[in-house]
């Protein structure tokens, strides 16, 4: 094996950092644009490493660890990610890599570790395998081709129209949408739900702040933000992210209050943005979904979209370093 050396990722490299995402899983593009951004505005109170990985003196993989403010984190959780490019991958260099980035994270203190692969990553479940990192949950991923069902989509979308017209519930964008306290009962509605996701590491508060900048990402239009309405409450909201350079069309977020759940409005309001998808020529859009979270899952499914390989939350329990 060729010796891997490391060095911490400047912000200049975040284009290069997409790239080798990008050849470590290309079937799922990472956007530079996007990518960058992230790097530029941290959450609040978030802290993060980030490395490149070179071989013979050329970048490799990009590595990285990222973790709430620790009164936040209960679990004491830390994310690591390893990113190898394919024309280097091998399961020994994979070991190599998520050994150092998981030392790093232990020296943060973290008290488990998780990590992120795909289901048909062989060479990632081996490694991570070897390393003692447990299987925990399962993100299920979906793809909904727009062409083969977009004509039956629109018809659903008009329905839903209907049927929320019919109970008194409006539906806009978040550009058509004028009161002067959106983006905070956004925040509001985004915080009441999130919890509501199958999970089990702990979920750090989202700062308004955060979310405000969050919102208006360019992947993002207001005219392609899907929100219900009754009266001036957002009651259901549903986005696609729209990669500015590359990537996959994906589902954002979709929740729905839990006083107004089980009335078909998670459905109706994520049909407007497919309808708009069609309308816009996207031949295809991804979604993600918790294995647990039933109602979302059965949405999907009977929206026509199709299983592809998802995405497996590994966790290592490590202790916590006394010299960190
Ligand atoms: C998931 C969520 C958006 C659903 O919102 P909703 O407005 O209640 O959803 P809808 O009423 O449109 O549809 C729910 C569907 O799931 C079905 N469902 C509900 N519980 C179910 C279960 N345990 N098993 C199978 N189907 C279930 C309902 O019967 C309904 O299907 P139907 O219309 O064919 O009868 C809402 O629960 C939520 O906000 N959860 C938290 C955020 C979240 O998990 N978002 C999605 C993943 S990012």
């Amino acid at each position: 094996m060729a010796k891997v050396t490391y060095r911490p990722a400047e912000l200049d490299d975040a284009e290069l950092a997409a790239d080798l995402m990008t050849a470590s899983y290309p079937a799922l593009a990472q956007d530079p644009v996007t990518t960058r951004l992230r790097w530029e505005q941290p959450r609040r109170g978030f802290l993060y490493g980030r490395f490149i990985a070179e071989m013979n003196g050329k970048p490799v993989a990009f590595l990285g660890w990222v973790h709430g403010p620790w009164n936040e984190v209960e679990d004491g959780h830390c994310e690591v990610e390893v990113w190898l490019e394919r024309s280097a991958l091998e399961r020994d260099v994979l070991i190599e890599m998520f050994t150092w980035i998981g030392d790093r994270a232990e020296a943060e203190r973290s008290r488990l570790l998780m990590a992120y692969c795909a289901e048909d990553e062989a060479e990632m479940l081996g490694a991570l395998d070897a390393l003692a990192y447990r299987r925990e949950r399962i993100e299920r991923v979906w793809e909904l081709d727009l062409k083969a069902h977009g004509p039956r989509l629109a018809g659903e979308a008009a329905e839903a129209r209907d049927r929320m017209a019919a109970a008194g519930i409006e539906w806009t964008t978040l550009a058509g949408w004028h009161d002067p306290d959106r983006i905070r009962k956004l925040h509001e509605l985004n915080e009441r739900t999130v919890e509501d996701v199958p999970h089990t590491l702990t979920i750090v508060r989202e700062a308004f702040d955060d979310f405000e900048k969050r919102i208006v990402a360019p992947d993002r239009p207001h005219d392609r933000f899907w929100i219900a309405l009754d009266g001036d409450r957002p009651v259901a909201m549903s986005y696609l992210k729209f990669p500015p350079v590359r990537g996959p069309v994906w589902t954002g977020y979709t929740c729905t209050d839990p006083e107004y759940r089980g009335r078909g409005l998670a459905r109706a309001i994520k049909l407007q943005t497919l309808a708009q998808a069609i309308e816009l020529g996207v031949p295809v859009v991804g979604t993600a979904n918790d294995g647990e979270n039933a109602p979302i899952l059965h949405i999907n499914e009977t929206l026509g979209y199709q299983r592809r390989p998802g995405f497996v939350e590994h966790h290592k329990r490590v202790t916590k370093r006394q010299d960190a």
